[in-house]
């Protein structure tokens, strides 16, 4: 068995218990992530399936120190070389916080000191640090004086599923996106929209779980691939199990617009990275002429925050034009707004059923609610 910390975008921690309740019985919530135990089908499963997901570490000890040397002496005990090849390369992740280590970096190199002197005792080379493209990732994670210690499962973060290859600069990390699609409670088969798509990371994510294709499917490489107990045959077996599920028959209508030509390329290069050209409509529109041919859809936009001076009047005016496109032309939809412009949404001019705390990044934000009936807007107008 593994013991597991799965780290998520913050606000999404029930959401990513709710998705791999069925691969663990013991998970408990943290703040960014979830504990539990897996065995390796469950890790490499959830590393497969994962949409909320971003790093799965598996823990490997855990100890308290009140100095450097105690630090140094507690991580050479470790058996390292039943993790780290003298022939792989590898790298140390520090994070956390704490009054007496406050210098990450040389912590960082007294751990990487204890690890290579450890290795290099039993052996006649030393792995090396790679930071570009390790092949073994450390993390680890200091809360005051207490250290624990993860090799993480993962390697590059899950959220990086491999549909892109430019991204957009206020692009969603798809995360996040997958979870304003979950938190939306859509169905799967009703028309779903988003009318300021940028790179289209919520419809492209509103897609694959509406396919049921496993986001992990396109990715290259999981950091457990380079690790000594690695089953190839167990983890295509998985893969195969997961591509029989697909099923690109469901009938649903998926559609992505923008109102800049270049955003819509690099979202239909995604599409087509995904073998998904034909199951999203992606097209250059401002959501100023959105005349949809569906009601009873579901609609999610992450619109610009407006973060440069100056700027607030017309972003004020952009938040208005999309309370005022609700209103008047999304009678029976169930839409979302995602923002961190707090001043702004007042703007938006309608009530909102739910207001949904999540961080975009260090950002504090809000997914916001507006269920639109026929009528509830007549008296105003
Ligand atoms: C924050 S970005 C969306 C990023 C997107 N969620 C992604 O992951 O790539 C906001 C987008 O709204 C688009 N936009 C701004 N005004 C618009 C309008 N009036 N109509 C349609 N799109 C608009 C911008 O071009 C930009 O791509």
């Amino acid at each position: 068995m593994y013991k597991c910390y799965l780290t998520c975008p913050r606000g999404l921690e029930k959401l990513a218990k709710d998705e791999i309740n069925h691969l663990s019985n013991d998970i408990q919530i943290n703040k960014g992530g979830i504990n539990f135990h897996t065995d390796k089908e469950g890790l490499y499963n959830i590393n497969l399936r994962s949409r909320i997901g971003m790093h799965l570490l598996v823990e490997l000890f855990e100890f308290n120190a009140k100095n450097e040397s105690i630090i140094y002496s507690e991580v050479k005990k470790f058996n390292w070389d039943e993790h780290i090849d003298t022939n792989q390369t590898f790298i140390i992740k520090t994070r956390g916080n704490s009054e007496t280590f406050q210098n990450k970096n040389f912590l960082t190199l007294k751990i990487k000191d204890a690890i290579v002197d450890q290795i290099k005792k039993n052996k006649l080379s030393r792995p090396s640090i790679d930071k570009n493209n390790p092949d073994i990732i450390i993390s680890v994670y200091v809360s005051d004086n207490n250290f624990k210690v993860y090799i993480d499962s993962s390697g590059i973060s899950l959220h990086k599923r491999g549909y892109r290859n430019k991204i957009h600069k206020a692009a969603l990390n798809e995360s996040l996106a997958a979870g304003l699609v979950m938190l939306s409670n859509w169905n799967r088969s009703d028309p779903f929209y988003d009318t300021m798509c940028g790179s289209g990371t919520i419809a492209i994510e509103a897609a694959l779980m509406a396919y049921n294709i496993a986001p992990g499917l396109l990715r290259k490489h999981f950091g457990f691939q380079k690790w000594q107990d690695y089953d190839q045959i167990l983890f295509n077996k998985l893969k195969d199990e997961q591509k029989s599920l697909i099923n690109l028959d469901h009938k649903v209508k998926i559609f992505g617009y923008d109102s800049e030509f270049s955003n819509i390329v690099m979202a239909l290069y995604s599409t087509k990275l995904l073998d998904l050209e034909n199951y999203i409509s992606f097209k250059k529109q401002r959501m100023e002429k959105f005349e949809p041919k569906y009601t009873k859809a579901t609609l999610i936009i992450n619109p610009p925050y407006g973060d440069r001076i100056g700027e607030q009047d017309t972003i004020n005016a952009l938040y208005k034009m999309i309370g005022d496109i609700f209103k008047n032309k999304c009678i029976d939809f169930n839409c979302f707004v995602f923002t961190a412009n707090l001043d702004a949404v007042k703007h938006i001019g309608l009530r909102t059923n739910q207001k949904i705390v999540l961080k975009n990044g260090n950002l504090d934000s809000r997914l916001l609610n507006y269920p639109i009936q026929k009528g509830i807007y007549d008296k105003k107008n």
